[in-house]
C-alpha cells in the first residue's frame, strides 16, 4: 500500500463536494474519424460541434478529443509541428473556441491530447537543435555522441516504445538523436528549464482558452536516466502492467523513472494556477500500478489527478480476474485517488472483436465499467459495437504498420492486438446512407468504413430498445442519477463471488446497491432477496436465476 494519508487533501467520498473529475465520465473522440463536414473524408472540429447533443443525450460528460494542432500527420497529430494553431484539416482556432464554448454551455467538459514528451522532428525547434551543436536551442533535445571508434554506434542499447531503436543518427551534429517512440519523434530534454518552461506555457495556452485539462500523452517517457545505463533483456514482447517491455528487453532506464513522479507535481501546481473550475490531468503510463500510482502522488504532493490504466484492456473475460482487478485497483487508488476505467483506445483493439463479437458481453462489460468506482473510458464507436476493420500491414497508413509491414499478416491477422492501428481508428456508423453519414457520397473516408455498417451504426441502434447504443445509455443515466455509483465506496462482496459471478456493493450514506455480473455461459443463482432492481442487461430474465452473462444493478435496504 503506496498511498499516504490524505493526498487530495480534504476531499472524501462522502463529501457531496467531490470534484467533478472524479464522478465524471469520459467519451474518447479520435477526430479523423469522428464526423467530417468538409468533404474532404477526414472528421474536424466543427463535427464534433454537431454531435455534441448526440454525446450529451448518451449522459457523458467530459470528452477527450486526439491532437488537433499543427502537425506533418505522419503520426497523425502525435507529432506537433505548432503547439499553437490547429491543423487546417482539423478547422481553425474559432472553430475550437466555439467548441469549447458549445461544450460548456451543456455543462460539459473538453480535455485534449497533450503531447509534452516530443514533437515532430518538422518542428522549427528541432530543425535549429539539429543543425549545429551551438545553436540556441542545441540542448532542447536530447543528444549523445555515439560510441566506438568512429562514434557511429548509439550511446546504448535503448529501444523506443513503438520497437525501433531509441537513437538515430544526425550526421550534422554528428551525434545521435533520442526518441521513446518513432524516429520522426524527438524527445523533448526536460533537464533543460527552458523547455519546461515553454512546455507549461502551452499548457497555459489552452487552458486560458478554457479547456478543462488534459491527456498527457505518454508521459512515462517524459525523463530518461542520465548515466544512460543500459536496459535489461526481458522474456516478453510486448509490454503488460507488469513491467515496460518491448522486444524483449525492459524499458527500465529510459521509462518511468522517479523525477517523473516530480514532474507530475510541478504539472500539477501549473494547472492548479486555473481554479474556476478545476482542471484535469490524465496521463498515459504502462507499468505496474504500485509504481504509476506515484504519478498521483509522491512525496507528500499531490500530482496527476488520475492515470489511464491498462490493465483492463487486456484482462481475460473471467469473473475471478475481474475481482483481482478490482483489488488490485483499490489497494493502489484508494480514495481520495481514483483509478481509471479503460477497454479500448486508438491504440488497441476494438472491444467488440475481443469479445468475439457478443453483444451480451459488451453489454455486461460496460455495466461493469459504469458501475465500478473509477473514471470510465468510452472509445468513440464501441457504444454500438464498432468491430476491428481488417486492413493489411502493407496498406497500413499508421506509421507503426508502415514500420511492422515486414512482419507476416498470418501473425497480425491471429492475433487479439493490432499491429496497424488503422483497425481501430476506421469512421464512426452514423447511419446506413454513403459512408455511414461520417462523410458525404462523394468523398472519400480517410480509412475504410466498416462493411457491415447497415446493420451497426448509431440511427439503427437508437430505434431498438434492447441495442447496444441504449444499453450504455441507461447504465450511464443510472450513473450520473445515483450518487452511490458515481461517488459511493467500493465494497467487493467476496463471499458472493465465485468462477463465474463477480459482485460489488457501492455505498454512498444510507444507500447501499449491489452489481452482480454472470460473467458465465451458465444460469446462476441470484441469491439477493427483498431487493429493487433497477437494471439489468437481460430485461426478460427470471427474478432468482441470473441468465448467461447477465448482469443486475441492484437496491438494498438502508446500509
Ligand atoms: C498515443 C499514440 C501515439 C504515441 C506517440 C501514444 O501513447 O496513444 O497514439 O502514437 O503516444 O505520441
Amino acid at each position: 500500500m503506496v498511498i499516504p494519508a490524505n493526498p487530495e487533501k480534504s476531499v472524501s467520498s462522502h463529501d457531496s463536494g467531490m470534484e467533478w473529475w472524479k464522478k465524471t465520465t469520459v467519451y474518447q473522440i479520435y477526430l479523423r474519424s469522428f464526423f467530417d463536414t468538409n468533404a474532404d473524408g477526414i472528421g474536424d472540429i466543427q463535427g464534433i460541434i454537431e454531435k455534441l447533443d448526440y454525446l450529451k443525450d448518451l449522459g457523458y460528460e467530459t470528452l477527450w478529443i486526439s491532437p488537433f494542432t499543427q502537425s506533418p500527420q505522419r503520426d497523425f497529430g502525435y507529432d506537433i509541428s505548432d503547439y499553437h494553431s490547429i491543423s487546417p484539416q482539423y478547422g481553425d482556432m474559432e472553430t475550437f473556441e466555439k467548441l469549447v464554448q458549445e461544450v460548456h454551455s451543456r455543462n460539459m467538459k473538453l480535455v485534449f491530447d497533450l503531447v509534452l514528451n516530443h514533437t515532430s522532428n518538422e518542428h522549427s525547434w528541432f530543425k535549429e537543435s539539429a543543425s549545429s551543436r551551438n545553436n540556441p536551442k542545441a540542448d532542447w533535445y536530447i543528444w549523445k555522441d555515439g560510441k566506438g571508434r568512429n562514434g557511429m554506434t548509439p550511446p546504448n542499447n535503448w529501444r523506443a516504445m513503438a520497437g525501433n531503436r531509441a537513437w538515430t543518427y544526425y550526421p550534422e551534429r554528428r551525434q545521435f538523436n533520442y526518441t521513446a517512440f518513432l524516429p520522426f519523434q524527438p524527445d523533448l530534454n526536460y533537464h533543460n528549464p527552458e523547455v519546461k518552461q515553454t512546455m507549461f506555457d502551452v499548457a497555459r495556452f489552452w487552458l486560458n482558452k478554457g479547456v478543462d485539462g488534459f491527456r498527457l500523452d505518454i508521459i512515462s517517457a517524459i525523463y530518461e536516466d542520465p548515466e544512460l545505463c543500459r536496459n535489461p533483456a526481458s522474456f516478453r514482447i510486448t509490454p503488460s502492467d507488469k513491467s515496460l517491455t518491448i522486444f524483449f528487453q525492459n524499458l527500465k532506464n529510459n521509462f518511468l523513472q522517479a523525477k517523473s513522479f516530480e514532474f507530475a507535481t510541478e504539472l500539477r501546481s501549473v494547472i492548479d494556477e486555473f481554479d474556476h473550475p478545476k482542471r484535469v490531468l490524465i496521463g498515459e503510463s504502462h507499468g505496474n500500478e504500485e509504481l504509476i500510482s506515484q504519478f498521483c502522488y509522491s512525496n507528500g504532493k499531490n500530482g496527476l489527478n488520475a492515470i489511464f490504466l491498462f490493465k483492463a484492456i487486456s484482462m481475460p473475460f473471467k469473473a475471478e480476474k475481474y475481482r483481482e482487478m478490482l483489488m488490485t485497483f483499490e489497494k493502489h487508488f484508494p480514495e481520495p485517488l481514483i483509478p481509471t476505467l479503460v477497454f479500448a483506445n486508438h491504440d488497441r483493439t476494438r472491444i467488440i472483436t475481443r469479445l468475439g463479437g457478443s453483444i451480451e458481453k459488451a453489454k455486461l462489460l460496460a455495466l461493469f465499467q459504469f458501475t465500478c468506482r473509477g473514471i470510465p473510458f468510452t472509445y468513440f464507436g464501441d457504444e454500438i459495437g464498432i468491430p476491428r476493420v481488417r486492413i493489411p500491414l502493407r496498406q497500413g497508413k499508421d506509421a507503426i504498420a508502415i514500420q511492422h509491414k515486414w512482419v507476416p499478416q498470418f501473425l497480425v491477422d491471429n492475433s487479439v492486438e493490432i499491429l496497424n492501428r488503422d483497425e481501430c481508428r476506421t469512421p464512426m456508423l452514423w447511419n446506413e446512407k454513403a459512408n455511414a453519414g461520417f462523410c458525404t457520397d462523394s468523398a472519400e473516408p480517410w480509412l475504410p468504413v466498416a462493411k457491415n455498417f447497415k446493420e451497426i451504426n448509431v440511427e439503427k441502434q437508437r430505434g431498438e430498445p434492447h441495442s447496444l447504443l441504449n444499453f450504455y445509455k441507461k447504465v450511464i443515466h443510472l450513473r450520473n442519477e445515483t450518487p452511490a455509483l458515481h461517488q459511493g465506496s467500493l465494497e467487493i462482496a467476496h463471499d458472493l463471488c465465485t468462477k463465474r459471478i463477480l459482485a460489488y456493493y457501492r455505498v454512498y450514506q444510507a444507500e447501499k446497491y449491489m452489481v452482480m455480473l454472470n460473467m458465465s455461459n451458465s444460469r446462476a443463482i441470484n441469491p439477493m432477496k427483498d431487493v429493487e432492481l433497477l437494471l439489468s442487461t437481460h430485461p426478460q430474465g427470471e427474478a432468482h436465476r441470473l441468465q448467461p452473462f447477465e448482469g443486475r444493478v441492484m437496491k438494498l435496504g438502508s446500509a
